[in-house]
């Protein structure tokens, strides 16, 4: 969810502002997947890298992780979705800590579609978690043992977008993206439409995925 700031200083406004705009996004475009037949997508609301950001803007965009659960969670439950976060959440307040635990429990049962959001996530960190889960349990890690461990368990993702103009992975599930598609879209993350999900949608079933094989 790349361009908050640059959306909001191009409008003579704060990068909080366009940090709860592109909060208020969210859910918003969650449902719009679910309508064209995504099951579960995952939104990277920050990178292991953004936690070296100043403290006012970390406290910010947690505080907003906070108040979108609780804003969200009656449709999470009336929706049947499942609810998580993933990434290293070690340094987050209790009572963030609590809401989120108090959501992903109360969702843990549903598996009709999936909502996730990376919160101080990196591949790194998500490799070198599930390397040590993996030793812990058993003799030698293979690639069966270690996928066990990941955050995202053995579910790729068959699709990657990035908004915001840049074309780099910026630490976004490494392990997980061996063949994903990507899409790099130019509009800020608070611009984002239907109808450019829509085309995304559409330029993903026109690609053919081939998996290494001749087809
Ligand atoms: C990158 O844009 C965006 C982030 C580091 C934060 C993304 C956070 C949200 C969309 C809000 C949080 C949402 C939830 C559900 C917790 P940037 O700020 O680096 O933008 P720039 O490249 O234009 O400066």
């Amino acid at each position: 969810m790349d361009g908050n700031g640059r959306w909001a200083e191009s409008l003579g406004q704060s990068r909080q502002y366009g940090h709860q705009v592109g909060s208020s996004r969210v859910y918003e475009i969650f449902k719009v997947c679910t309508e064209l037949g995504c099951k579960t997508a995952t939104f990277f609301a920050m990178s292991s890298e953004n936690m070296n950001r100043n403290e006012t803007e970390i406290s910010f965009i947690s505080q907003l992780l906070k108040s979108s659960i609780n804003e969200h969670f009656s449709d999470l439950v009336n929706n049947k979705i499942k609810f998580k976060v993933i990434g290293d959440l070690s340094s987050l307040p209790n009572k963030i800590l609590e809401i989120i635990q108090h959501a992903e429990n109360e969702t843990k049962k549903f598996s009709r579609y999936n909502l996730n959001i990376a919160y101080n996530y990196g591949g790194h960190w998500d490799i070198i978690n599930a390397a040590n889960l993996a030793v812990l349990n058993h003799k030698q890690i293979n690639y069966e043992t270690l996928c066990k461990y990941l955050s995202t368990s053995v579910n790729y993702p068959d699709l990657i977008v990035r908004t915001g103009g840049y074309k780099r992975l910026s630490n976004f599930m490494l392990w997980q993206a061996a063949y994903s598609e990507f899409q790099f879209l130019d509009i800020l993350w608070p611009d984002i439409s239907k109808n450019d999900i829509e085309c995304i949608f559409d330029n993903y079933e026109n690609t053919q995925r081939k998996f290494g094989l001749v087809k």
